[in-house]
């Protein structure tokens, strides 16, 4: 195959993105495909015409690539794409629109309401301890857990660091305490469960994602069976509801002195990432597929 590999982009995930496509496409060419690398800019379009690939692999992660901007480009040149395609990028980037489409399907998924970044500041959206979150962006970028004990001030101070600097509204949502945990869906079937244990720091945010040693992944998670099951269940659910293809990660908390009642889908990433320390290339090994058959994998059901 001829591979054209999107990375890089302008979202907070560049660099995620970035590590991502570099791993596919050394991938690729180990596998002996023809490889050609974009780093997406606004000229994407005719390189994209000018490479004339077999078929594109979507390694963006964030706004535009991740959005169904650069799905609905790629379908109007006529090219094949990996992972999901236009309409179901836009519902999966939005974490509102996503509940609105998973939760009548009883998908259980926290409560929570959007609420201007400028209100935060006189009074909590709901009790605390709660979580303030961009609607549309991954790896943690812009998230924040406001605790009980008035980590940012109560009410929350104008000069706290958080991420109503960047965004205009927030995604406020109650707190799940308890664990972490995700499941990847690739060719019909939920790969295996992951948890992940933040080894200091707050919470897996942004560093604890990227940086080797602070966080540990345990797969397969170790926790009950019918837990496991559930939760595999609901992320192979909540694919097929959105349409996804190729591979989807669903990132989930789980109460666990609720049981059964307290597993809660936080959102299904439709472009998960590829790095070395990345999830989906974890379960992928579990099961028995090394990372360039996984990459083969992803691609065969984009031709
Ligand atoms: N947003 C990052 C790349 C992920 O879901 O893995
Ligand atoms: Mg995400």
């Amino acid at each position: 195959w001829h591979v054209a590999v999107l990375m890089g982009g302008w979202s907070n995930e560049r660099p995620v993105s970035l590590m991502s496509g570099e791993g596919v496409a050394t991938a690729l060419e180990s596998r002996g495909h023809r490889v050609t690398r974009i780093d997406m800019g606004r000229d994407v379009a005719a390189r994209l015409t000018e490479a004339a690939p077999d078929v594109v692999f979507n390694a963006l992660h964030g706004v535009p690539g991740e959005d169904g901007t650069v799905q609905g480009m790629l379908d109007l040149m006529g090219l094949k794409y990996t992972h999901s395609g236009m309409v179901t990028s836009v519902i999966a980037i939005d974490k509102e629109l996503t509940k609105q489409r998973l939760v009548p399907h009883g998908i259980p998924m926290p409560g929570g309401h959007i609420v201007s970044s400028e209100s935060i500041f006189a009074a909590d959206p709901m009790p605390r301890p709660y979580v303030l979150k961009p609607v549309n962006e991954g790896s943690s970028v812009g998230v924040a857990i406001v605790r009980s004990d008035s980590n940012y001030g109560h009410p929350i101070a104008r000069d706290a660091k958080g991420p109503w600097q960047d965004f205009a509204e927030l995604l406020a949502e109650p707190f799940i305490k308890g664990r972490e945990l995700t499941v990847a869906v690739l060719g019909g079937k939920a790969l295996a469960v992951t948890e992940l244990v933040v080894k200091s720091g707050d919470f897996y945010d942004f560093d604890a994602k990227y940086t080797d040693g602070m966080t540990q992944h345990i797969c397969p998670a170790q926790i009950p069976q019918d837990i496991a099951e559930r939760m595999k269940a609901l992320a192979l659910h909540a694919h097929q509801l959105l349409g996804c293809k190729g591979a989807s990660r669903s990132d989930f908390r789980w109460d666990d002195e609720l049981g059964l009642d307290g597993i809660f889908l936080l959102e299904v990433n439709t472009q998960p990432g590829m790095t070395p320390l990345s999830l989906v290339p974890e379960q992928a090994k579990y099961c028995g597929m090394d990372y360039a058959e996984l990459v083969e994998r992803i691609v065969e059901e984009a031709l």
